[in-house]
Parts: C-alpha cells; sequence; structure tokens
C-alpha cells in the first residue's frame, strides 16, 4: 500500500509514525507529493476528489482518507488493537485525544497558512489572535488534563507528538513549551521512539 503527501503535514506524518508502531513499515510505501491549496492535483483526484491529503492507496487501489481513518485502518490491517484499544472507556479517551492532537494540528497548518501563503493584504488578524487561543487553549489541556492518557502510545499520542513535532517545525517563536514542564517532557521522551526519528523532519 501507498500513502501520498509531504511528510512536513502533520496529518502526512501521523499516519507514516502509525505504520511503523503497527509493523507496517516495510508494507506501507511513502510517495512525496507536494499539494498546492489553490489547484487540483491531478495525480491524486481519482484516489481523493475531495483534496484530502494523506490518502492511502490499498493493494487494490482504493483511496482511504483521512488521516484518522487511515491509522485506524493501518490498525486494522495490523491486527493491533493497543493503538485505538476496544474497552468503552480507553477508546473514547484516546479518541479524544486523537481529535484533540489533531485539531492542534489543523489550528496551526492553518495558522501556517495564513502567514505563508495567504497574500499579504488579505491576512485577517482577529481570526489569527483567535487561532492562537484555540493553539494555547489546547496545549494547555494537554499538561491539565491529558498526562494520564498520553503515557500510552495510542493514537491519541501519536497525534499529539506529532502536532507538537509541527509547532517545533513550523512555528517556533509559539514557545509551546513555556509554562507547560509535563507536556514538554513527555514529548521529548516520546520523539525518541524509532518511530519519530525515522520520520523526524529536517530543516531546509
Ligand atoms: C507546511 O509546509 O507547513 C505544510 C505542508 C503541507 C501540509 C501542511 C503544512
Amino acid at each position: 500500500m501507498k500513502i501520498y503527501g509531504n511528510l512536513i503535514s502533520p496529518f502526512v506524518r501521523m499516519t507514516m509514525v502509525t505504520a511503523r508502531e503497527v509493523g507496517l513499515g516495510a508494507k506501507v510505501e511513502h510517495i512525496a507529493e507536494g499539494v498546492n491549496p489553490t489547484e487540483v492535483n491531478a495525480r491524486l483526484a481519482g484516489l481523493t476528489p475531495i483534496g484530502k491529503i494523506p490518502v492511502l492507496e490499498t493493494d487494490h487501489g482504493h483511496g482511504i482518507y483521512d488521516s484518522r481513518v487511515i491509522m485506524e485502518y493501518l490498525c486494522h490491517v495490523a491486527g493491533n488493537s493497543t493503538l485505538i484499544p476496544d474497552d468503552g472507556v480507553k477508546r473514547f479517551r484516546v479518541l479524544t485525544l486523537q481529535a484533540l492532537g489533531q485539531g492542534l494540528s489543523d489550528s496551526a497548518v492553518a495558522y501556517r497558512y495564513e502567514i505563508a501563503a495567504r497574500p499579504k493584504g488579505l491576512q485577517w488578524t482577529d481570526w489569527m489572535r483567535r487561532t492562537e487561543t484555540r493553539i494555547s487553549a489546547a496545549l494547555d489541556d494537554l499538561e491539565n488534563n491529558w498526562m494520564d492518557t498520553l503515557a500510552d502510545v495510542s493514537a491519541g499520542s501519536i497525534a499529539v507528538a506529532v502536532s507538537l513535532g509541527y509547532l517545533d517545525f513550523r512555528l517556533g517563536d509559539l514557545g509551546w513549551r513555556n509554562g507547560r514542564p509535563k507536556l514538554a517532557a513527555w514529548h521529548e521522551a516520546f520523539s525518541k521512539r524509532d518511530s519519530m526519528v525515522k520520520t523526524a523532519l529536517v530543516p531546509a
């Protein structure tokens, strides 16, 4: 199977980290694919007409997206029931943590696009300030309420670790570690996992 997308995208990296964590690293081929937000990607349109990246192409040629569904698919193929536990209470804590991590990336990527891609005269300052408060609230929530769930390697902890890595890569000036010592220590330890090291982002 193949996963298409740019590894800088936290959504792409989450799926590649998951592939390695469930033991499918050798079976999943990563195809680096740049995407222009204002253009149709003709090579991928057949797999993902809506333009969701990453997209996974199964060995039968079907497209699977978005990143959450790809992560679940990889767990299913590998027969892994630890990254997304079956047990009800744990399952919905993990899925909510995953949504929090993905929401953090949603805000971080949108903020980055606003700074780097949107023409200067069209930037919306009030929206940017609101996005900063969203990012800050997500980080505070992780520090104060999620350290117990983050202790396990799961779809949730992968989403959070990769999102924090994206903040380091693109939005270092936000200083996300300030006032969040538990989250910073957790991220430092999680980033040493082989799945994170092998997908690490290299500054150009
Ligand atoms: C980035 O360059 O920051 C980026 C690229 C693709 C998707 C998301 C973010």
